[in-house]
């Protein structure tokens, strides 16, 4: 069977060397990387990735011109074989630079032949959809078609811990790639002056745990007929022996918003992690570690207005200066702000371009 790990824009490497590390062979493509394996090979995907949004299964791909070539193309798939006849099967679509370009019309199509062929292997023309949920992709781009089935269910990264939502937190796909494109390592000590609700604490804490990221949520794949349940079971309680708390070493914070630093408890007791991640208030200005090559990994406030530019350029500044103030520490930042590094008053040693969200951003790592 072949799957996709979709994943944000430039994060495809990581996502390809994340399935190698599961024993997995992967290719990168645009938007995530393309793997061989089983259900079972899904399933492990699905626990443990931790930059990949989704695991989707690829039914078909192929090229389309026209509705009728649409309808033919998803008619020709096996559908009994995968769909149960109480199965519901909503469908969404895409289209980019195709002659189908109306997404509505290629989605209730696809449906249509869908349907079509059921009917005609159930030999039924009711279908209740009243059962366990796959949830049909149909894109188009550039007139290549592919129909998929989404494995995951809610995106994945919705790990479970994130119930409240701050001021602008970071996703936590995009908190553990920091994570790992940082040149901390697990024993290190990890400090992030401007955590807000500890997202990229409790990431970095999970990676030095080998806490599976999907270990306490469900995927969509668990409740369909093709899934074999007690491996996916195995699979889970061999994943929460891995956890190891007693690894995460010295992952500590502080943010000078005492909301922020009261969500952040909360999300570091529901990843099941109390008292094991230290966050406090503090101003950044004052931060100061008896560890003198700490790596500081953050997220600091930046944005388009006005306002928030001058805000992001003060904070720079600061930043920099903690940096001086631990040499031999490294500083990694996720930022939008082209000028960061003239207003730290230092030149990143690495760069990587990404997207939060719709920002395009760099991430930069200077040296103390
Ligand atoms: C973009 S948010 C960080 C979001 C965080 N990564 C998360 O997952 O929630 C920036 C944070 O910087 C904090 N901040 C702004 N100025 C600060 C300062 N002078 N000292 C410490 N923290 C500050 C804000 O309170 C806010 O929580």
């Amino acid at each position: 069977m072949e799957f996709i790990a979709s994943s944000a824009f430039g994060l495809e490497g990581i996502v390809k060397k994340e399935l190698a590390d599961l024993g997995i062979n992967a290719v990168g493509e645009q938007g995530g990387a393309r793997f061989s394996t089983d259900m079972a090979g899904a399933f492990k995907a699905n626990l443990w990735l931790d930059c990949t949004d989704r695991v989707l299964l690829i039914l078909k791909e192929g090229k389309v011109f026209s509705f009728q070539e649409l309808f033919d193309f998803v008619q020709s798939v096996s559908w009994e074989d995968v769909l149960p006849r109480n199965a519901s099967f909503p469908v969404n679509g895409n289209c980019v630079r195709s002659k189908l370009m109306s997404v509505s019309d290629c989605q209730s199509i696809t449906k249509k032949a869908i349907v079509e062929r059921l009917r005609r292997k159930y030999r039924t023309d009711w279908f209740p959809e009243n059962g366990s949920k796959y949830q049909v992709s149909i894109t188009i781009h550039n007139d290549s078609a592919r129909l998929t089935l989404d494995t995951s269910g809610e995106a994945l990264n919705r790990r479970g811990y994130r119930t409240w939502v701050g001021e602008a937190p970071i996703r936590e796909t995009l908190a553990a790639a920091l994570v790992r494109l940082s040149p901390w390592q697990p024993g290190q000590t990890l400090y992030d002056p401007c955590c807000g609700t500890g997202t990229l604490l409790i990431e970095a804490a999970f990676l030095a745990s080998h806490r599976a990221p999907g270990l306490k949520r469900a995927f969509a794949m668990e409740d369909w007929a093709i899934t074999d349940q007690s491996s996916c079971r195995e699979i889970r309680n061999e994943a929460q022996k891995r956890f190891t708390p007693d690894s995460i070493g010295s992952i500590f914070g502080s943010d000078i918003d005492p909301d922020a630093l009261a969500l952040c408890g909360k999300h570091i007791a529901q990843a099941g992690l109390p008292g094991l991640i230290q966050v406090k208030r503090m101003d950044l200005r004052d931060v100061r570690l008896p560890d003198h090559s700490p790596c500081f990994l953050t997220n600091p406030p930046y944005g388009e207005r006005l306002g928030d530019r001058k805000k992001s350029a003060a904070i720079a500044a600061v930043l920099g200066d903690m940096l001086r103030k631990h040499p031999g520490s490294a500083l990694c930042v996720i930022t939008a702000d082209p000028a960061f590094e003239q207003h730290a008053k230092s030149r990143a040693v690495s760069r990587r371009r990404l997207y939060n969200g719709r920002l395009e951003c760099e991430f930069i790592v200077l040296r103390g």
